[in-house]
């Protein structure tokens, strides 16, 4: 039987470790048939390292994506190994140590600027730099953790989550006449890189070992990696603006 992703040309951001929800969207991909290209940052060689552990060997490109240098050169440098793509997967987060952990308050705005940049406008940068290798439509998948809420600690990742699920929407609005779905998964807590340079965020990720309605693995980003492969793929053919929960339930439940 062939994959879901059979013939479909993805490139995926924010590969890091295996923890790394990108990694697993990655192996999932290849495991469904893909081609994929990977981005890479700070270093592609931890990306590299990583890597190794896919089902098949792959194209690690660095980037940054607050770097306008970057963003100008990615669709060439993407060009020499893949002619298009049908998938982008933005898997990218990041808030200076001043607005993350309860100092909501008083982080100063050149913080917050660095987070809505890295985390939110990114996701229309990223997209726009490879518009060009997306003649015949395709799929952007991106991740948010819940931004309708206050959570404790998460600060400022929050308005930047809430600027990226409304980035998302206003990409589905402008990029559906070229045929390209945006949408995001809202993913539950898990203990990668990212989450870890969050201080408090074991508190804040216990409260799905008691709310969450399905049983919720801290350790396993597979939930959300397969959420973004059926995103990719054909499966969700009218389906843009979105945000898909694979969070146990937990954004249902009052109590
Ligand atoms: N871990 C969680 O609990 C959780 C929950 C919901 C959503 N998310 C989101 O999932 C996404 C992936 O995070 P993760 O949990 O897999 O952690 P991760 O640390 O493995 O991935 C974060 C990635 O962001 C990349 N990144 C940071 N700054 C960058 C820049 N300037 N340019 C390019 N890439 C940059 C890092 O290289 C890293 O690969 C993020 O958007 C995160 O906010 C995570």
């Amino acid at each position: 039987m062939s994959g879901i992703l059979e013939g479909k040309r993805i490139l995926i951001t924010g590969v890091l470790m295996e923890s790394s929800i990108a990694f697993h969207a990655a192996k999932l991909a290849q495991e469904q048939g893909a081609e994929i290209i990977l981005t890479a940052f700070p270093r592609p060689s931890l990306t590299e390292r990583i890597a190794k552990k896919l089902p098949k060997p792959v194209k690690v490109l660095s980037l940054d994506v607050s770097s306008e240098e970057d963003l100008a050169g990615i669709a060439d440098q993407v060009r020499e190994h893949l002619p298009t793509l049908d998938g982008i997967v933005h898997s990218i987060g990041f808030a200076p140590q001043d607005a993350l952990g309860g100092n909501f308050l008083n982080t100063p705005w050149e913080s917050v600027a660095t987070a809505m940049n890295v985390s939110a406008f990114s996701l229309k940068s990223l997209t726009m730099a490879l518009l060009p290798l997306m003649p015949d439509g395709g799929s952007v998948v991106g991740l948010t953790f819940d931004a309708q809420y206050a959570w404790p600690q998460y600060d400022w990742m929050g308005p930047a989550k809430a600027a990226l699920e409304s980035t998302n929407r206003y990409l589905a609005r402008y990029l559906a006449e070229r045929d390209i779905r945006c949408n995001l998964i809202s993913a539950g807590p898990i203990g990668s890189m990212a989450a870890k340079s969050i201080p408090g965020f074991s508190d804040l990720a216990d409260t799905w070992n008691h709310r969450s309605p399905l049983k919720w693995d801290l350790s396993d980003p597979e939930p959300a990696g397969r959420g973004i492969v059926a995103l990719l793929s054909d499966w969700f053919p009218k389906t843009t603006g979105e945000i898909i929960h694979v969070d146990g339930g937990l954004h249902a439940i009052g109590a």
